[in-house]
Parts: structure tokens; C-alpha cells; sequence
């Protein structure tokens, strides 16, 4: 069984995947580590991000370690935001995601073009949304947590940013597939929206 599931910046997408995954016992790729992990590459290597070949170039990540916390800065997610907008750097992915989609026994993955592109066959799509400002104020309390000193008004106008990149570049733009299930935890605190996840691929699974 092959779950996708999408959504935008800090939508709760990867929480509800991982969940998923750990309930039904498949393995998990959080796709957007792929572009985070390019992006730190790029930034360490002193590379342009102007340049489309120079950030393709950056996608040899070999040698990022998965657990480095500066993955899930907010520098590094504006640059892979930025980044993922060039064709060769999705090209350049785009395998090693169809790979582990496609491996036996299945698998979920979570990012911004799974159902549309990476596995438009999915047995289940999901596409998790919530109002900006919720999500901002998500983003907000999780900085404030790991002891960031961050500002709401930053944070909501970041999030908007990347909501309007991802979803109005050419290539694999964020767009919700037409045979997803929408899931709006705008009202939902995690653990809800968890349980309406596994209840939906449910749903699918024994249609
Ligand atoms: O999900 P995230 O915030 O970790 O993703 C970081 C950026 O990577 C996101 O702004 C757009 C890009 N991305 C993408 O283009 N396609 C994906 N499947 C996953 C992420």
C-alpha cells in the first residue's frame, strides 16, 4: 500500500505521515528532507542559489547526516523552498523517491507533489491544509520550544511566502491531486487529526 501525503509548509503533514506509517508498519520518507539536505549542501559548499545547475550540483548529499538539526532551521527551509523550484534539482530527487515509493510491502510519503508526481498511482492520497494563520502560530510555538527567539508576524509572513513559491512554480507545483482526501486540521489538535488520517486511509483501503 502506498500512502502519499501532502500538504504545505508546517501543516502538520509530517507528524500525520510518520503516525501513519508507524500504524500501518511502513516504512516513511520525509521528502522535504531531500530538499532541505541540498539546500545545506548548497549553503556549506558556498554555492549560488541563483544559479539552477550550481543548486542541481548540490543534490549529491552523501554526506549530510540526516539528525543535523540546522535541517530544520528556517533558513535552510526558505533556501529549499527556493531551490526546489528549479526542474533539475526535482529531476535530480525525483528517482530515489519513486524508488521507495515503489518498494515491496509499500510505503508513506510525505511531502508537496507525492500524489501528483512521485506516486500518482497511491493507493491512498492525503492533502493535510490549515489556515496560515494556524499553521504560522504552530511554526511559531515549535521555534519558541527548541529556544528560538522568533516573531508571529516573521513567521506567518515566511510561511506565506513559501505557501505562494511552492505552490506557483512551473515545475510540480503544490496542488491538491484530484482522487485526495482534503484534511483541514485548522480545528484539530494533532492527536485528532492523527485519528482522522488513519481513518480515512481506512476508509479507502476497504472501498
Ligand atoms: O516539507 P518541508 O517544509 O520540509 O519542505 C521544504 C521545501 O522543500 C518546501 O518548501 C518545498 C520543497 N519540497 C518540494 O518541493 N517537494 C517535496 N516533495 C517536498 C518538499
Amino acid at each position: 500500500m502506498i500512502i502519499a501525503v501532502d500538504g504545505p509548509a508546517a501543516s502538520g503533514k509530517g507528524s500525520i505521515a510518520r503516525a501513519i506509517a508507524a500504524h500501518f508498519g511502513l516504512p516513511h520518507m520525509d521528502t522535504g528532507l531531500l530538499y532541505r539536505a541540498t539546500a545545506l549542501n548548497l549553503l556549506e559548499t558556498g554555492g549560488d542559489p541563483e544559479s539552477e545547475f550550481g543548486a542541481a550540483r548540490a543534490t549529491d548529499i552523501s554526506q549530510i547526516r540526516f539528525d543535523d538539526p540546522e535541517l530544520k532551521s528556517e533558513t535552510v527551509g526558505g533556501l529549499a523552498s527556493r531551490i526546489s523550484a528549479y526542474p533539475l534539482v526535482r529531476e535530480a530527487l525525483l528517482e530515489r523517491q519513486k524508488r521507495f515509493a515503489a518498494q515491496d510491502g509499500g510505503a508513506v510519503l510525505d511531502g508537496r507533489d507525492i500524489g501528483t508526481v512521485i506516486a500518482p498511482e497511491a493507493d491512498v492520497k492525503i492533502f493535510v491544509t490549515a489556515t496560515s494563520e494556524i499553521r504560522a502560530e504552530r511554526r511559531f510555538a515549535e521555534l519558541k520550544r527548541s529556544g528560538l527567539d522568533v516573531h508571529l508576524p516573521d513567521v506567518l509572513a515566511d510561511i506565506r511566502t513559501r505557501d505562494e513559491r511552492d505552490s506557483h512554480r512551473a515545475a510540480a507545483p503544490l496542488v491538491m491531486a484530484d482522487d485526495a482526501i482534503l484534511l483541514d486540521t485548522s480545528e484539530m489538535n494533532l492527536e485528532q487529526a492523527i485519528a482522522a488520517a488513519i481513518e480515512a486511509v481506512e476508509a479507502r483501503r476497504t472501498q
